[in-house]
């Protein structure tokens, strides 16, 4: 009933805003529910009409942390990380932070964000980030509050190659007392040149400079990699080998494509758009699971995976989880499924448990591989 109202009345206008206008507006009428105590406890009880999905069977396990379900925020949503509380309250188990830069920096011009169709999202944002003290800044207001803060670490554009570990490093220090896990977004298809730091040698320098980072403010924050659905297997097995030589936790599978072919679905103009579609494609969510299907393959329980693309509901979400990811994170379908999508994937992450006879989200994780 709340999706069905969502999605014929709600969304068919927020389609006539622009795209990252809805995204603010949303973003910050969570931020300002999170002012007031009852306000959030009504954002709580109307995620998916009945609240937030409770049950022990969803908990997990990722790296040392404990989600209470397997659904987080990808990065994206809440780059400036103002939004936190809000999004938990709509059953999300943990938010993705960012990605973050040391520096502010504005991205690109407007208009940079689209719906190419209902659920399918074009963006190219180009890492538009407040800056790490900012972020700080914002995120002093979740401190002790327990809910589990992913920091994607990014760069700013300016910073080449050899400055891109040092880059990275310095979000990761001043964001370290906030950070459940870091994942190192290196696939991002907006910043020139940033996809060819996923090669061997510049992620090697990245991720010992963030590790050697995490052990200077002495602690054990696990690391993840993010890469792109583009990377041949090979180049996957690169990063993967690079991961497993250097401590890394796992990988975040997968970032948006910029695949032509695909885009051009769209409409031919959309074909040569510069940016990265993701969300309710079938062949985008197929390339992604196939890249958690193939990490698990080869990594097996070496390396812990999050799967992320085109996650939309309970079915979308199993497909990946019993690829072999751990938890997986949704963006997009925050806004092409509403505010309930979490609770609605979590209840039927649980149905779909109950019929199958299984006791524990453990027994899912990588069944299918
Ligand atoms: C508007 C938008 C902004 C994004 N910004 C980031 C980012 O800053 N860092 C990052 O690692 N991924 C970013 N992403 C990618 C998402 O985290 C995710 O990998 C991708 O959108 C696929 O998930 P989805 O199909 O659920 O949207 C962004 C995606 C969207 C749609």
């Amino acid at each position: 009933m709340q999706r069905y109202v969502y999605k014929r009345l709600i969304s068919p206008t927020m389609d006539r805003l622009d795209s990252e206008t809805w995204h603010e507006r949303a973003r910050r009428a969570l931020h300002r529910a999170e002012a007031s105590g009852s306000a959030l406890a009504v954002v709580e009880r109307c995620a998916g009409f009945g609240g937030k999905v409770r049950d022990d069977r969803l908990t997990v396990t990722l790296s040392g942390i404990e989600l209470e379900n397997p659904v987080m925020v990808g990065a994206g949503w809440d780059k400036a990380g103002t939004a936190v509380r809000g999004l938990y309250s709509l059953g999300f188990s943990g938010v993705e932070v960012g990605s973050v830069l040391e520096h502010p920096q504005p991205g690109n011009p407007r208009p940079r964000q689209f719906m190419l169709a209902p659920g399918v999202a074009l963006n190219r944002l180009g890492f538009n980030s407040p800056g790490v003290a900012q972020v700080a800044h914002n995120l002093e207001a979740y401190a002790g509050s327990g809910i589990p803060i992913g920091i994607s670490l990014g760069k700013n554009r300016d910073v080449g190659p050899r400055d891109a570990p040092d880059a990275h490093a310095a979000v990761a220090r001043l964001l370290y007392h906030h950070a459940a896990y870091f994942a190192v977004n290196v696939s991002s298809p907006n910043t020139p040149g940033l996809r060819q730091l996923q090669d061997r040698g510049p992620l090697t320098d990245i991720v010992q400079e963030v590790s050697a980072t995490v052990r200077e403010m002495g602690g054990r924050t696990p690391i993840f990699v993010k890469i792109a659905p583009d990377l041949s297997l090979g180049a996957v097995d690169d990063v993967l080998q690079v991961a497993l030589d250097n401590g890394v936790a796992g990988i975040v599978a997968t970032n948006t494509t910029d695949n032509p072919e695909l885009k051009g679905r769209y409409g031919e103009y959309w074909r040569t758009q510069a940016g990265g579609l993701s969300g309710d494609d079938a062949e985008y969510r197929r390339m992604s699971t196939a890249m958690v299907a193939h990490i698990r393959r080869e990594a097996g329980d070496h390396l812990e995976i999050i799967g992320v693309g085109g996650v939309k509901d309970a079915r979308t979400a199993l497909e990946k989880l019993l690829a072999g990811a751990k938890a997986v994170q949704v963006v997009t379908a925050i806004r092409g499924e509403g505010p309930g999508v979490a609770v609605h994937i979590n209840r039927g992450i649980l149905r779909w448990m109950e019929k199958e006879g299984v006791g524990t989200l453990r027994e899912v994780v990588g069944a299918a591989v």
